[in-house]
Formats: structure tokens, sequence, C-alpha cells
């Protein structure tokens, strides 16, 4: 039976306005799906906002360390309606209301009540928040935080009890952990995080101790896996390490029994990883438009540029010596201005417009164009466009990102792009919400 699109009658509209702004998500959105892992640096909203046009289901920001949200500024930039959490001179965290729906903010902390102010801070802006509980680096367990966590269970359990309670239900709560040496204590570890009331726990199959390079002992999972579906809780469990497409995600799966799977090194190399034919030769294809988008979003040059020469594809047209001279221009190229010429013409707008689209076109159950049109214009009615004045905005050490807006004329200029990364088929069409993998 096909729906034929109909205007409301008064009647409905009332209905409508009474319904909750927008569904949320649940364990079940955290199943079958492929999502991008959190990544300092790399994990910028372009790069988000590619995962989520070629496939991804989900996708988690950058950790952001508790203290370093909590006084900034939230600015909207009333063109590109782009959100940025601004410190004294550059942005934290920038996000747009596009990817909300499909938006894991990552905390790091050692600190239940500064995890809680750091999730109010941005929540009206994301739709689940994760706990760091795997950093190895000395910068985060230092300070009792990330991989620190997974030694003092205690305080672990204490951040996502106090989370769980703050955090209005319509935001998840999840904590990413990595496995502990012993499978006896990792299961005890796993178990007292699923009774704080988590929708999903990622497991990244390294030690703390084990580097990136070494094989994730993927094989371990599987019986965490069954632990975890005996407490009859519902709660997903996510398998990250060592996957590097959406094929591949289906391997993990046989063989973990995960019920997702988070990728991160290989979306760093190349965001459209989650479809089922990734782009190729990215220098060509996605290089251009990444960088558009990147400068339409106002995101500083030195991370487009960090975050573009970790590109990595699959060549089939472009020759090595072609590829290698690209990205030795970008490593010496000064500004967006010094790469126009690889960039192309056009603003990156229409970029923008493709993911919105492929975003609208998503068949998930509760995220329709209407819901996404309505929550924007519910922001705008009800939510103030910057931090209110008298809330102190100190400078935390973050992103090198500018403060954002930037440059707010540079968004009316018409765009004339041409060369677009063309969309990667995901099976379904358009992005699914879960995929039979
Ligand atoms: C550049 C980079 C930055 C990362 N930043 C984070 C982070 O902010 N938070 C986090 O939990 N893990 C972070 N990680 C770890 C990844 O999320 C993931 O757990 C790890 O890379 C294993 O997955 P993979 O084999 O798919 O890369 C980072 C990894 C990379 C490569």
């Amino acid at each position: 039976m096909s729906r034929r699109p109909h205007s409301a009658s008064p009647a409905e509209s009332s209905r409508l306005s009474k319904r909750p702004k927008l569904e949320h998500l649940t364990s079940e959105d955290f199943k079958n799906g492929v999502f991008l892992g959190p990544m300092v640096r790399s994990g910028t909203l372009s790069t988000r906002l590619f995962a989520l046009k070629h496939g991804a289901n989900l996708v988690w920001g950058p950790e952001i360390v508790d203290k370093a949200i909590l006084n900034a500024d939230r600015v909207v930039d009333p063109i590109t309606g782009l959100v940025s959490y601004n410190g004294k001179s550059r942005a934290m965290f920038t996000t747009h209301p596009i990817e909300k729906p499909y938006f894991i903010y990552q905390i790091g902390s050692s600190n239940p009540d500064l995890a809680v102010q750091a999730a109010k801070t941005v929540m009206q802006d994301v739709s689940g928040v994760d706990l760091n509980c795997g950093c190895p680096k000395p910068f985060s367990t230092h300070a009792g935080m990330g991989a620190a966590l997974l030694t003092n269970p205690d305080l672990l359990c204490s951040i996502l009890t106090a989370l769980r309670e703050a955090m209005p239900p319509e935001i998840t709560v999840t904590a990413k952990i990595r496995l502990l040496p012993t499978q006896e204590d990792t299961l005890k570890l796993v178990e007292r995080i699923i009774n704080c009331g988590v929708s999903a726990i990622t497991i990244h199959c390294r030690t703390k101790s084990m580097r990136p390079r070494e094989a994730a002992l993927i094989e371990r999972l599987r019986e965490i896996v069954e632990f975890v579906d005996g407490l009859g809780k519902g709660i997903a469990v996510i398998e990250n390490g060592d996957c590097v497409s959406f094929e591949d995600a289906k391997r993990i799966r046989q063989i973990t029994g995960a019920h997702s799977v988070m990728i991160a090194t290989a979306a760093e190399s190349n965001p459209t990883c989650f479809s089922s034919e990734p782009l190729k030769d990215l220098e060509d294809t996605l290089v251009p438009a990444y960088i558009r988008l990147s400068k339409y979003l106002g995101n500083a040059w030195g991370l487009t540029k960090f975050c573009v020469n970790q590109f990595k594809g699959t060549r089939l047209r472009l020759k090595k010596t072609e590829t290698q001279n690209l990205h030795q221009r970008l490593s010496v190229a000064k500004s967006y201005d010094d790469v126009a010429d690889i960039s192309g013409s056009g603003t990156g707008e229409d970029e923008f417009r493709q993911i919105e689209q492929a975003i609208a076109s998503r068949p998930d159950r509760f995220h329709t164009v209407n819901n996404l049109a309505r929550e924007v214009q519910d922001q705008e009615e009800e939510v103030p466009l910057s931090t209110p004045p008298e809330r102190e905005n100190p400078e935390p050490p973050s992103l090198n990102a500018p403060r954002g807006p930037t440059h707010p004329l540079r968004m009316i200029i018409p765009a004339g792009v041409s060369g677009h990364d063309a969309p990667t088929p995901t099976p379904g069409g358009g992005i699914p919400s879960v995929v039979a993998i």
C-alpha cells in the first residue's frame, strides 16, 4: 500500500505538535549496524557526515574531556545550521542537527558530577552519550580516565549510573571498554556495566597493553556476547577492532555473534567504507568533495588537511605517483585557498544538501524528513542560539578549530559544484537503519 502525502488538518496538526519531538534511540538501534568509531582529530563533522551518507548507521564523535566543554559558548550559524561549542579562541566541538538522530557524543571523565555536567551541556544536540573506558594514552589514564577506569570499576560504574540518572530517557548512555587480560574479569566488568542501565556496550577487542598493530582478539568476544544475551536485558554488544569494511563486518559478526560492529582506522582511511561499494580513487572522488564540505562547515584547514592526508583507498584509474603528488601538495598547503584547484568550484553547499537528502531518505522508523524539519524548527523556537552571557567561558585545550560560525557571509554564494563524490550504494537504497549483515 502506498501512502500519499497530504496536508495535515488542524486537528492533525495539533496532534502532531503534542507528539514527542523526536523518537529516540533504544538498545535495538544499536543492533544490526555498522558504526563509525570515536576518533580524536579524525572524527570531524565532515567525516561523520560522509560516513552517514555512505551507510554508517550511527556515528560516534571524538572523545571530549568533561571539563573542556563545560563553559563553551553554544553558537548556531543561522545560515548553515552548524552548531559550534566555542572556547575563547576555537571550537571544541561542532555538530549539525542533521546528524543528531545518529550521533553519539563521547565523554572522557573520571568524575560523575563533571560527566553529568558535560552531558547536560550538549544533550540538546546529541542522541546518546558514551563513556570512554578504553583510551590507553597517558594523558587520559594519568587523570584516571579512559582505560584507567577498567581497573576502577566502582568509579566507572558510578559515572555511568550518574549519567543514566541525570539524562532524560531519550538520551542513551553507553560505554566503550577494552578487554581485560582475563576473560573472567572481563565478564565481571561487563555485567556491572550492563547493570548501570546502559543501552549498549562497545568492546574494543584489545587489552590496554596491546598496540594497535597487534591483531584484535575477536575470538574472545563470542562468550561475552552470549553472556550478555543470557542476562536477558536485550543490551547490544558492539564489536570493535580490525573491521575494515561493510563486507568484513559480516565476517566479524559471524565469528563473534556481536550485535553490531564499529569501525575506526579503516574509516579514517576511507569514510565511505560503510558502503557495500565504497568509493575508490579517493583523491579524485572523495577528496575534492570533503574539502568543499569542510570549508562550508567552517572546519579549520589544519584539521581538514590532517583528515584528508589519512585517506587511502583502492586505486583503479589513478597512478600511484598521482596520488602521492596530491598528498604532497596537500601537506604543504596553508589554507583552503592553496588547494582551490584540488577542491574545484562550489561552496560545499551541494555536498551538504546531498548528505542531507541521503539522511532524509533513510528508511528508519523515526528519522523522517518531517521529524527532522520539525525538530530543527522546535530548536529554533525553544533554544537560545548562544550560551547565556553569565556563564564563564575559559579556554580548555581541544581541537584546533576556529570559533564558529566563522564567516557567515561565505554561505550565501550560490553553489555551482562539479565533481561530487557519487553516493555509494547501500543495501536497500539510501542509508539503511538496519543492515542485514
Ligand atoms: C586516530 C584515532 C583516534 C582515536 N580516538 C579515540 C577516541 O577519541 N575515543 C575512543 O574511545 N577511541 C579512540 N580511538 C580508538 C578507536 O575508536 C578504536 O577503538 C580502535 O582504533 C580499534 O578499532 P579499529 O581496529 O577499527 O581501528 C581512536 C583511534 C584512532 C585511530
